[in-house]
């Protein structure tokens, strides 16, 4: 039996495999990427023997396969019309290494003297080095091998990106949400933005009726009468579109990879019905539950670092 508003302690994979199947409404998670960062969790056993934490995988493709064993688990838990929402960001050939996982790439104890880097430096100087790598859709592609169906790749817009050093690229001020449903057919609730100025002055002046003619097959006259629906209201606003702009997170508390609130709302508003279940499998700080919570919906996490279980309580109970 699951117990809903809880953080679980452990390894994602493990923690799941004790869910009933078609439990849960919904997942939104943002998971380690790869070669990014070290989160000091215990390292974890997979299934093909190797050993260490997510996202620290000498080759990137290993990765993937452990990060889509995880979603396997997900989907058996979710109901057939759940839906899954993941954060997640590229890498750079050749710029994780030695940087967030605290390794020396000099001197007596440098990673150049020890095997266990080894194939992630061999990648690093690889024929990969300096490109994009892509992760986020090849994540996304091993998850319709494996059964998900992708519904959407949301642009989040980060209005304020740390300024690059970089000077023979630009400077990258997005990630990629990716919406996979289970099935064909799921729970969604539709999800509107207010109309642009410039439809609802087009509206005003019946302008733009000949060019509207063709707008989703209706003629001048039924075009008109959806005009005067949207100025008096009767229609609220139109279909949220794909590009997020939101700020980075401005978390102060000690996990530097939260995600902002607002990037989870309208998926946590569109995917999880009353009093359904949210999702995270690396709950991290809590952000999940915080929003689950603000809109009536119930949340269950799993983490593996027990640091920031307790971070993530703190913050659900209101204490920090
Ligand atoms: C990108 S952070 C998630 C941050 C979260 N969205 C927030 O707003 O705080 C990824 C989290 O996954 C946790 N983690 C890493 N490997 C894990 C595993 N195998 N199982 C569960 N959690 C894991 C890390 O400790 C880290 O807190």
């Amino acid at each position: 039996m699951i117990e809903i508003n809880k953080i679980y302690s452990g390894h994602a994979l493990d923690v799941l495999k004790t869910f009933e199947n078609e439990s849960i409404n919904m997942c939104i998670t943002s998971p380690p990427y790869w070669s990014l960062r070290d989160y000091k969790t215990n390292p974890v056993k997979w299934s093909d023997g190797w050993k260490g934490e997510l996202g620290a995988e000498p080759d990137f493709n290993q990765y993937i396969n452990h990060l889509c064993d995880i979603f396997d688990e997900v989907k058996r838990v979710l109901k057939d019309d759940g839906t899954c929402w993941v954060n997640l960001g590229d890498t750079y050939g050749g710029s994780g290494l030695g940087l967030s996982y605290g390794v020396k790439t000099k001197g007596k104890n440098s990673i150049l003297k020890t095997t266990e880097y080894l194939p992630k430096i061999a990648h690093s100087r690889g024929k990969n080095s300096k490109s994009l790598l892509l992760i986020p859709f090849r994540f996304a592609i091993e998850m319709m091998n494996r059964g998900w169906t992708v519904r959407n790749v949301i642009i989040w817009h980060k209005t304020n990106v740390t300024p690059s050093s970089a000077k023979d690229r630009f400077t990258v001020d997005f990630e990629y949400l990716f919406f996979f449903s289970k099935k064909k057919k799921y729970y969604f609730s539709q999800q509107l933005e207010p109309f642009k100025n410039s439809t609802l002055a087009r509206c005003k002046t019946g302008c733009g009726t000949n060019k509207g003619a063709s707008y989703r097959g209706l003629n001048k006259e039924n075009f008109e009468r959806l005009q005067q629906r949207i100025l008096n209201g009767e229609i609220k606003g139109r279909n949220v579109r794909t590009v997020w702009s939101i700020p980075s997170a401005n978390y102060k508390g000690s996990h530097f990879a939260t995600y902002n609130p607002k990037l989870i709302e309208i998926p946590i508003k569109a995917g999880c019905p009353e009093n359904g279940i949210v999702l995270d499998p690396f709950i991290g700080s809590g952000t999940t539950a915080l929003v689950a919570k603000q809109f009536n919906k119930n949340y269950i996490g799993i983490e593996l670092n027990p640091e920031y279980i307790k971070l993530a309580l703190e913050r659900i109970n209101g204490t920090t």
